[in-house]
């Protein structure tokens, strides 16, 4: 039984998705929200953190104001992703990657749910609130979930920080690099559960759709991509992401 608010897959991408040889995702924190992960945006809100916008709370200049408070931030983050699972769209994502010759996963989320859903070589543009990065030194450090975490790096004693990228900053030498050069190799390309607003990450459907990919996106909100793809699939990924390979 179709369900009267499942968006219709069109006979072009089911045929699209069956031939497709080089395949790009790109993912937001959409993607999660069915997990349980709140969004930054969306549904006309923005996330707050005690009065604060997120993207002061996340930001370069508050790191250097005020670690403590970023350290609140990030660890009231992890603590609610600990216990999370990936949800069917996430899982969906992680059986594509079989599928294909070539497949590359991009994501803006830090959560580490594709990870946990057994996706490989995950390109992840924003870092990972699972390490830790020193100020000084730069070395990183994972940090699994029922540690607590230091507060100082071990190789050098200076403080540790996020190693996420924050508003004000650059992403990780090459990151990107790599994932542009997968959307201007790439036949087919989604763009799922991410606004859009954020550079240079919502620039790779458009380099995707320079080289003549195919771009669908997946969100239950129009985004500024949606009218420029080939294909707009009003709903949530976690329902929508398993009927495009039924
Ligand atoms: P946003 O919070 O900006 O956007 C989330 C998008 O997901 C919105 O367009 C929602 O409509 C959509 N959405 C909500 N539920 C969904 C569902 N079940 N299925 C599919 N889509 C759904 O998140 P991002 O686009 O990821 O960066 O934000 C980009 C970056 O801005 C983040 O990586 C983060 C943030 O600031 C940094 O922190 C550097």
């Amino acid at each position: 039984m179709q369900l009267a608010s499942e968006p219709s897959i069109s006979d072009e991408l089911r045929r699209r998705f069956s031939s497709a040889r080089r395949v790009l995702v790109l993912t937001g924190a959409g993607v999660s929200a069915e997990s349980g992960v709140p969004t930054f945006r969306g549904g006309g809100n923005s996330a707050v953190w005690k009065g604060m916008p997120f993207d002061v709370i996340s930001s370069a200049r508050m790191v250097e104001r005020d670690l403590p408070a970023v350290w609140e931030w990030f660890d009231y983050r992890r603590g609610l992703l600990q216990e999370l699972k990936p949800n069917p769209a996430h899982n969906e994502i992680s059986a594509w990657q079989d599928r294909f010759s070539e497949f590359t996963l991009v994501t803006q989320n830090i959560d580490g749910l594709h990870q946990k859903a057994r996706s490989r070589d995950v390109i992840e543009l924003h870092g990972s609130i699972w390490r830790v990065r020193c100020v000084g030194c730069h070395s990183r450090f994972e940090i699994l979930s029922t540690q607590p975490r230091a507060e100082a790096c071990p190789d050098c004693g200076d403080p540790v920080r996020p190693d996420v990228v924050l508003f004000g900053e650059m992403l990780p030498a090459g990151v990107f690099e790599q994932a542009a050069a997968a959307a201007a190799n790439c036949d087919l390309c989604f763009v799922i559960g991410t606004s859009a607003l954020v550079y240079p990450a919502a620039s790779l459907p458009d380099i995707a759709r320079v080289v003549g990919a195919f771009v669908c996106e997946v969100n239950p909100e129009k985004t500024p991509l949606s009218d420029l793809c080939d294909e707009s699939l009003m709903g949530r990924a976690g329902e929508v992401l398993p009927l495009i390979s039924r």
